[in-house]
C-alpha cells in the first residue's frame, strides 16, 4: 500500500520536529508507512511585511488569519501530489477529536493539517476551502500546532505495522470506550505495596476476566459518560 502522506501548513514548522523525529511517528516514517511534509505559511505572504494576519473587520481583540496566504498555500501544497487530501483545520470551534475519528483518518491516503494562530481564521477560509474543523477538547491553545500533533500521533500509531508486537496493537476490543486496566511490573513488592495475587497466578483466563472487571469499574467510577456510551453499544 502507498504510504499515508501528511502535509502540515503552519507558521511554526519547527514545533513538529520533536514529534515527527521521535518514537513511533519517526519509526513509522522509516518503515515507509507515512511521510511528513511541512510548509511554512509565511512563505506565501506577498507583502513587504510578510503578513499572514490582519485586524478584524468590525473591531475586537486580536488578529485574524488572512485568506490569500492560506488559499495560495493550500493550492500549492495540493499540487505537490495528485491525490486530493482530506483538509483538516484545527480550531476550538471544531468537532471534538476522538478515537473513532482517529480510526477514520488512519484509513485515508492523504491528510492536510491547517494550523492557525491568533484569534482565528477569516470565515472565507473555512467557507472556501471546506475543511473539516477539529478541536482536541474544551480548552484554549495558542495555536493549532499542538492539536495537529496530538491528532497525527494518534493516527500514525494506528497504521498497520506502526506498533511493534511488544507495544501490543489491537488487543483493544473496546479501545475507544473503556479505560485501561491497572498495570504492574517487577518487583512484586515495592514500599509495602504488592502486585495483586491474581496477576501472579498463571491463570490466564482469570487474569483476562479480572482485567475486564477493572476496566469496567474504572470507567464507571471515572468516566460515567464513556460508561453510558459503552452500555448503549453492548445493549442496544
Ligand atoms: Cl484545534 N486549536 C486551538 N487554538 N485551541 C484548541 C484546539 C485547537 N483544540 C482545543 N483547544
Amino acid at each position: 500500500m502507498s504510504p499515508l502522506r501528511i502535509d502540515i501548513l503552519t507558521l511554526f514548522p519547527e514545533m513538529f520536529g520533536p514529534l515527527l523525529g521521535t518514537s513511533i511517528p519517526k519509526r513509522a516514517a522509516q518503515k515507509g508507512l507515512v511521510s511528513y511534509h511541512l510548509t511554512n505559511l509565511r512563505d506565501f505572504a506577498t507583502d513587504n511585511h510578510k503578513s499572514v494576519d490582519d485586524r478584524p473587520f468590525g473591531g475586537g481583540p486580536g488578529m485574524v488569519m488572512m485568506c490569500q496566504p492560506m488559499f495560495d498555500a493550500v493550492e500549492a501544497i495540493e499540487r505537490l501530489d495528485p491525490r486530493p487530501p482530506m483538509r483538516i483545520l484545527l480550531s476550538p470551534q471544531g468537532k471534538v477529536f476522538d478515537q473513532r475519528l482517529a480510526e477514520e483518518l488512519a484509513t485515508k491516503d492523504r491528510l492536510l493539517f491547517i494550523a492557525g494562530h491568533y484569534e482565528g481564521f477569516d470565515q472565507r477560509i473555512i467557507d472556501g476551502l471546506s475543511p473539516i474543523e477539529v478541536s482536541i477538547g474544551d480548552y484554549v491553545l495558542s495555536g493549532g500546532e499542538l492539536a495537529a500533533m496530538v491528532i497525527i500521533d494518534s493516527i500514525v500509531r494506528l497504521l498497520p505495522g506502526a506498533l511493534g508486537a511488544e507495544e501490543g496493537a489491537a488487543d483493544e476490543s473496546f479501545a475507544d470506550v473503556l479505560l485501561e486496566y491497572p498495570q504492574y511490573t517487577r518487583p512484586r513488592e515495592f514500599r509495602g505495596m504488592s502486585v495483586p495475587d491474581i496477576l501472579l497466578s498463571g491463570n490466564h483466563q482469570a487474569i483476562a476476566d479480572w482485567r475486564i472487571e477493572q476496566r469496567k469499574k474504572r470507567t464507571q467510577e471515572r468516566r460515567p459518560d464513556l460508561w453510558q456510551a459503552h452500555q448503549r453499544e453492548v445493549t442496544p
